[in-house]
C-alpha cells in the first residue's frame, strides 16, 4: 500500500491540499485564497470556477513540492465549507450562478416565512436545524426563483446542486465526461432537506422549498471503502486515486481531534467558530439553540450524531479590523495591539455581521461596539474583538451543557485563531476550564485524511487514530470566578443591544 493519504480542504477563504503519513504528521501542503465577492450588504458569493482552478493548483503544487505523485497516495479525502451552494449545468459543467456562501443573508425572507406557518417546526424535528439563512435549502430556492432558466433546467434534470465537496468530486472524477454527483451524510445534514434518521432526502422538506429531487446528489457515508469515484489521469493528481472520504469541515475537525466517544467536544476557530459535541448514536434535539447534525458515518455503520454551536463571525471580525477599519496590518497583529492594554477598558464588541447564529438564531441582529468612552483606543477594540470570539464560545458551551448535561472538563481547540496566544488565554479565563491544542493543528484536513484512510485500511481503527493525538499547548484559566461572572454578565448585556435592529 502507498505510504500517504491526501486531503483537500475547500474552506471559506482558501483551499488547501495536504499530505499526511501514517502517524498523522503533515508531509506537505499548498494553500491558495479565493475572492470573496460582496455584491450587496449581506450578500457573500464565491466563483465556483475559481474554487476548482485553485483546487487544481494546490494539488499540483502540493505534490510538486514533496516530489510525490498519485501512486504515493492510497486514498484522497475531501472536506469543505458547509452549506455554500453551487448550482451548475450538467451538460456544460458551467455554474449557473455564483456559489451562495453560508454567511449570505439574502434568504432572510425565505427563512422567516418558514416559522410563520409551522414548516419551521417540521424542519427542526426532521432535519435538526432551525430555519435560518445559514443552510442550503433556502439558497437553492433563491437560485431557482431568481436566476433565469434555472427552474426549467432543474425540472428537465439538467441543473445539479452541490455543496463544494460535491462540486469538487464532480470535477475531480470527470465533470461533463462522467463525473460523479455525490455528497456525504454530514454535508447533506446541513441543507434542511435531509431526514436525520433515514439519512435520505425528505419529500416534505423538498416540497417546503419547491426543490426538484433530480437536482440533488446521492448521499453516501463519510468514509466509504466503495469509493465515490477515482481521480482522473488527466486531472491535477495525474493518476487514479480512490476518493473515499468526504465530510463537512467542522465534522472533519471533530474526527481530526479524535472526538470519537460521546461527550467529547472540540471548538474550531476559523472565519467563524464551530463547537461540536459527539452525542454517539443518539439524536439529541436541542432546547438551548444548538443544531443537531450528523458527526460522521464510517462505512455503513450507524451514524454518529453531534450537537453543534455555530458562530458566524469570529476570525472574520479580526479580518474586519484589518480590511475595513485598517487598525491592524495583518490578523496576527491583533495580538500585539490587544496586549498594549490590561483589559477591555469597558468595551464590548458583538460582531453580529450576519445576524447572530447559535444559540440566539436572530437574523435581525446587527453588530455593535458598546461601552466606549474617550479613554478607549484601538487596543481596546482589538482586545474586545478577541474577547468576542471567546464570549461567543462560552454562549455555545453553556447551551451544550444545558442540553447534554455534560460538563466540559477541557476544551480541545484548533484552527487559525489558536495561533493567537492571548485569545486562547482569554478563552480559558472566560470559560473557567483549560484549553488544549494538539500538535497537528490542521485537524480539518487531517480528519478528511482519516476518513479516507480508514476506508482503505491505511488505518485500521479509531483507536489507532487516537494514539496519533498529542497535546502541543495548554492554557489554564487565571480569572477569579467573580471576574468571570461580572465580565460575562456585561457581554450578555451587550448582546441584548444588537437585537431587533432590522425592521
Ligand atoms: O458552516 C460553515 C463552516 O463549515 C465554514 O468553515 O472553516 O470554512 O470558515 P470555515
Amino acid at each position: 500500500m502507498a505510504d500517504f493519504v491526501g486531503a483537500i480542504d475547500q474552506g471559506t477563504t482558501s483551499t488547501r491540499f495536504m499530505i499526511f503519513d501514517h502517524s498523522g504528521n503533515e508531509v506537505g501542503r499548498h494553500q491558495l485564497e479565493h475572492e470573496q465577492i460582496l455584491p450587496r450588504p449581506g450578500w457573500v458569493e464565491h466563483n465556483p470556477i475559481e474554487i476548482w482552478t485553485r483546487t487544481e493548483a494546490v494539488v499540483r503544487s502540493g505534490l510538486n513540492k514533496t516530489g510525490l505523485g498519485a501512486s504515493d497516495l492510497c486514498a484522497l479525502g475531501i472536506t469543505n465549507q458547509r452549506e455554500t451552494t453551487v448550482v451548475w449545468d450538467k451538460r456544460t459543467g458551467r455554474p449557473l450562478y455564483n456559489a451562495i456562501v453560508w454567511q449570505d443573508t439574502r434568504t432572510d425572507r425565505i427563512a422567516s416565512a418558514l416559522d410563520r406557518d409551522g414548516r419551521g417546526d417540521v424542519i427542526r424535528k426532521v432535519a435538526g436545524l432551525p430555519p435560518a439563512t445559514y443552510f442550503s435549502g433556502g439558497k437553492i430556492q433563491w437560485i431557482l426563483e431568481n436566476v433565469d432558466g434555472v427552474r426549467e433546467a432543474a425540472e428537465r434534470g439538467d441543473a445539479l446542486f452541490g455543496n463544494t465537496d460535491t462540486w469538487l468530486l464532480w470535477n475531480l472524477t470527470g465533470g461533463t465526461s462522467g463525473g460523479v454527483h455525490v455528497t456525504d451524510v454530514t454535508n447533506a445534514s446541513r441543507t434542511m432537506l435531509m431526514d436525520l434518521e433515514t439519512l435520505d432526502w425528505d419529500e416534505q422538506l423538498l416540497n417546503f422549498f419547491n426543490i426538484p429531487r433530480a437536482m440533488l446528489p446521492s448521499i453516501r457515508p463519510s468514509s466509504s471503502p466503495d469509493p465515490y469515484g477515482l481521480t482522473l489521469n488527466s486531472g491535477p493528481l495525474g493518476g487514479e486515486v480512490p476518493l473515499t472520504g468526504d465530510l463537512g469541515d467542522q465534522q472533519a475537525a471533530t474526527v481530526g481531534q479524535v472526538c470519537f466517544a460521546p461527550g467529547e467536544a472540540k471548538n474550531t476557530y476559523g472565519t467563524g467558530n464551530f463547537m461540536l459535541l459527539n452525542t454517539g448514536h443518539e439524536l439529541v434535539h436541542s432546547k438551548a439553540g444548538l443544531l443537531t447534525t450528523v458527526c460522521y458515518q464510517f462505512d455503513d455503520d450507524r451514524p454518529v450524531y453531534a450537537l453543534e454551536g455555530s458562530i458566524a463571525v469570529t476570525g472574520s471580525a479580526v479580518q474586519w479590523l484589518r480590511d475595513q477599519l485598517g487598525i491592524i496590518s495583518g490578523a496576527e497583529k491583533s495580538e500585539s495591539l490587544a496586549r498594549q492594554v490590561e483589559d477591555n477598558g469597558g468595551v464590548y464588541f458583538v460582531p453580529a455581521f450576519s445576524g447572530l447564529f447559535a444559540p440566539y438564531w436572530r437574523s435581525d441582529a446587527r453588530g455593535a461596539i458598546v461601552g466606549l468612552s474617550r479613554y478607549n483606543t484601538n487596543a481596546h477594540i482589538a482586545r474586545a474583538t478577541l474577547e468576542a470570539i471567546c464570549y461567543q464560545s462560552r454562549d455555545v458551551a453553556e447551551a451544550m451543557e444545558s442540553d447534554s448535561g455534560v460538563h466540559l472538563e477541557v476544551l480541545k481547540v484548533d484552527g487559525g485563531v489558536t495561533a493567537n496566544d492571548l485569545c486562547m488565554q482569554i478563552q480559558a479565563d472566560v470559560l473557567g476550564v483549560p484549553v488544549s491544542k494538539p500538535v497537528v493543528a490542521e485537524t480539518t484536513a487531517l480528519g478528511a485524511a482519516y476518513a479516507a484512510g480508514l476506508a482503505v485500511g491505511f488505518w485500521n481503527s479509531t483507536d489507532e487514530l487516537r494514539a496519533n493525538w498529542n497535546e502541543d499547548k495548554r492554557w489554564e484559566p487565571a480569572w477569579t470566578p467573580e471576574q468571570r461572572d461580572s465580565a460575562y454578565a456585561r457581554w450578555k448585556k451587550a448582546v441584548q443591544r444588537t437585537l431587533d435592529w432590522v425592521d
